[in-house]
């Protein structure tokens, strides 16, 4: 089997990682890939951005199965073009993917189907934002409405820098993504990924995982894409768990019924509330990082499940998990999420490899024709480490850091230590 992973991050290099391991021995093309994915498959250059050339690529090079990574493609219709052609896809259609390509779209189903989330106004104009805000008060959340890499989301503490979020969103500061600016109530609780895998029929639930958006120690500094992430998550109770699990079925059942058929991941952002677990967001894909340690515990074979997800047969499949659990801490660019550079030669992958549990994936590396490794990113590399409990896995994650080096390499010292003390191990 011949099969194609679109997408160059650490989510894609976890990914080719278990389909190069399956029983099956696929062939595996990575577009573009990065300096990890380029050791076990052949990475390409197809752009991302144009559905018929990716086709055209897809029928000349006879691929039997493409994966799509990023939202990017998926919002643009990578998937529809790829069905037309008969081509098993991963990953929704455009009409799915604009779960997770319009909030507004996101929050106007999640009304209509009643699936607990904040409450939330969509905002056209300046005059409306004011007219919400002096209503609604702060703290509250502002974001565009499209996608606008992950920099759309203003979390204010008071109604004018609500206000003037909204403003430059609406003046074009995000440029089409924020035409349209959702104003959203603020919840309050900690923060828990639940990724599914869905053919639209049939609903299997990932372990839960929480990401660490902030830059630096003790969730301080600006958000990123995410700069660790552990599974799975000890605070969440069955009960919560039961109620994510109800409420993404919930999802795939509503757009199903609006005639739009999902097939893929579907991402649950949510907040813990003291109410109940709420959506905070949807993606239309697998997480970046928390792919980097959901593949990992995964004991089923990938290729198996993605196969079945994109045949529509994945009732056939159970999953099943590794008991360990894992935390993966991402080593980061000088500078990142602000400018950084690239280019510096990174050393030690192969020496913190060889620790026990560990996995080193690539997201912003290159490798160099005369084999050298550097940065080409602002998140460089995922350090992911299994082990019985979080103490192990952090312990042995932050002593494969150590071995790791390149030039302004920046990295959160506490993921995981959350999950060690809510798991009774501090
Ligand atoms: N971990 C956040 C995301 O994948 O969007």
């Amino acid at each position: 089997m011949r099969i194609l992973v679109l997408g160059g991050g650490g989510r894609e290099h976890a990914i080719v990682t278990s389909l190069v391991a399956s029983e099956h021995a696929p062939e595996v093309f990575c577009s573009p890939g990065n300096g990890g994915t380029a050791a076990l498959a052949t990475n390409v250059s197809i752009t991302d951005a144009d559905p018929a050339y990716i086709a055209e690529w897809v029928e000349v090079n006879k691929i039997d199965l493409v994966v799509i990574g990023p939202e990017a493609p998926l919002v643009v219709g990578t998937a529809d073009m790829l069905a037309f052609d008969g081509v098993p896809v991963f990953g929704p259609k455009a009409a799915g993917a604009h779960i997770e390509g319009s909030k507004a779209f996101a929050k106007d189903l999640m009304e209509r189907h009643a699936i607990p989330t904040g409450g939330y106004r969509v905002i056209y104009s300046e005059d409306e934002a004011a007219a919400y805000l002096s209503e609604a008060g702060a703290p509250i959340v502002v974001k565009a409405d499209g996608l606008a890499a992950g920099k759309g989301v203003t979390v204010a503490t008071s109604t004018e820098e609500a206000l003037n979020a909204a403003r430059a969103a609406l003046d074009g500061y995000f440029g089409p993504a924020g035409e349209t600016v959702v104003i959203e109530e603020f919840l309050e609780g900690p923060e828990c990924s639940l990724l599914a895998f869905t053919d639209g029929e049939t609903v299997l639930p990932m372990l839960a995982a929480q990401d660490h958006k902030r830059a630096f120690d003790g969730d301080e500094g600006p958000n990123t894409g995410g700069m660790g992430v552990y599974a799975p998550v000890p605070v969440v109770d069955k009960a919560q768990m039961a109620q994510m699990v109800a409420i993404l079925e919930k999802t795939v059942a509503a757009l199903h019924s609006e005639n739009i058929p999902y097939s893929g991941v579907l991402y649950g952002g949510f907040i813990l509330t003291a109410d109940g677990p709420k959506v905070l967001e949807y993606n239309a894909r697998f997480g970046d990082p928390e792919t980097q340690v959901l593949l990992p515990l995964l004991k089923t074979d990938l290729l198996d499940v993605v196969l079945a997800t994109a045949q529509g047969r994945l009732h056939e499949i159970e999953l099943e998990w590794r008991e360990d659990v894992a935390v993966s801490v991402v080593l980061a660019s000088d500078g990142y999420p602000g400018s950084y550079t690239t280019g510096k030669v990174i050393t030690g992958i192969e020496e913190a490899s060889k620790i026990d549990g560990v996995t080193v994936y690539h997201a912003g590396t290159q490798l160099r024709p005369d084999g050298t490794l550097v940065t080409s990113g602002g998140r460089v590399l995922n350090v992911t480490a299994i082990a019985p409990t979080f103490a192990e896995a952090r312990e042995r994650a932050y002593r494969a850091v150590e071995c790791v080096s390149f030039e302004g390499m920046q990295y959160r010292t506490d993921i995981g230590l959350r999950a060690l003390m809510a798991a009774g191990e501090g």
